[in-house]
């Protein structure tokens, strides 16, 4: 199996643009790429918040910036981002046959060495493969939001994937400056299983009247040492993407604990999505 030196990124949205951004600052060949040619535009505006950050912040000099900035390009087209990758990364919307239709298309543009890493947070790795001629090459790559800041990647390895595909993974994370967990293909994996739970419950507590909102959230954070309360993080994470885990989770646990809530239902019927869309649990003046 070759070296990973040139990497594709599929989706342009909060996780993509964040993978895109890491990947270009730890040395990488990055081309980012969306079916929704207008995410492109805001992806590249984002990415250029992150440098901006990353060199107020000191963690970035302008050298390394204007060096990576030169690494990343943004294409329109899925075929011409993926052409030349070593790996693949797919952060595309969370719909099972959205994903197997990206991977059936990569299947004809890329390599057969290239390997095909999908951020789904949820969704079977085993199904995804099958999608493929190749399942051996099909690994989760499961990264956190705010990717530049979260030190975790989420490796899960699926019935066909081959320990090499898993040890270019994981050493991959690593480049990245990410410590890997390797999974076994199970919902949820380890981080949603249980992460899940937490917001779905504060959601409850919170159609339950039991504490507004803020009290939820500060009961974690002051009282568990949580960074961010689990209504704030649903926000940040988007409401739409917890509702579609849950429903998965639910579905293939059978276990009510994953049974999503009514107030997340309407809020996601409403478009609001949290932090992306302006509005969730909190209102976001910095949305998008
Ligand atoms: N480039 C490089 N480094 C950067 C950067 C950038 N653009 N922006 C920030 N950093 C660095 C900072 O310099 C800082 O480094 P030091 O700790 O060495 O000083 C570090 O990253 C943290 O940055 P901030 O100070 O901005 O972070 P904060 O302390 O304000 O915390 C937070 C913000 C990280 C979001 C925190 O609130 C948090 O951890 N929240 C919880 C997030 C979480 O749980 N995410 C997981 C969601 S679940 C998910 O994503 C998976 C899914 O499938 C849905």
């Amino acid at each position: 199996m070759a070296e990973i030196h040139r990497v594709a990124v599929v989706g342009a949205g909060t996780m993509g643009h964040g993978i895109a951004y890491v990947a270009a600052l730890s040395g990488y060949s990055v081309a980012l790429t969306d079916a929704q040619q207008e995410a492109l535009p805001r992806a590249e505006a984002r990415i250029a918040q992150l440098f901006a950050r990353g060199v107020e912040r000191g963690k970035v000099t302008t050298a390394d910036r204007d060096a990576a900035m030169a690494r990343l390009r943004v294409s329109p087209s899925m075929p011409d981002a993926a052409r030349d990758a070593d790996l693949v990364v797919e952060a595309i919307a969370e719909r099972l046959s959205d994903k197997q239709a990206l991977l059936r298309e990569l299947e004809h543009v890329v390599s057969e060495r290239t390997i095909l890493a999908s951020n789904t947070s949820s969704l079977p790795i085993a199904s995804l493969g099958a999608a493929t001629r190749h399942p051996g090459r099909v690994i989760g790559m499961h990264f956190f939001n705010p990717v530049p800041v979260m030190r975790l990647v989420e490796v899960v390895r699926g019935p066909e994937t081959t320990d090499t595909v898993v040890q270019q993974s994981c050493a991959f994370a690593q480049s990245l400056g990410k410590t890997p967990i390797v999974v076994r293909d199970s919902p949820g994996f380890a981080t949603s299983r249980l992460g899940v739970v937490l917001g779905l419950e504060a959601i409850r507590m919170l159609e339950q009247g039991v504490a507004s909102a803020e009290d939820i959230d500060r009961a974690m954070e002051l009282g568990y040492n949580h960074p961010m309360g689990p209504l704030r993080l649903t926000d940040l994470v988007g409401l739409d993407v917890r509702l579609a885990i849950a429903e998965h989770l639910h579905a293939t646990l059978g276990d009510d604990t994953y049974r999503p809530p009514a107030l997340l239902r309407q809020l996601v019927d409403a478009g609001k999505l949290g932090r992306k869309s302006g509005e969730g649990f909190y209102r976001w003046e910095d949305a998008r």
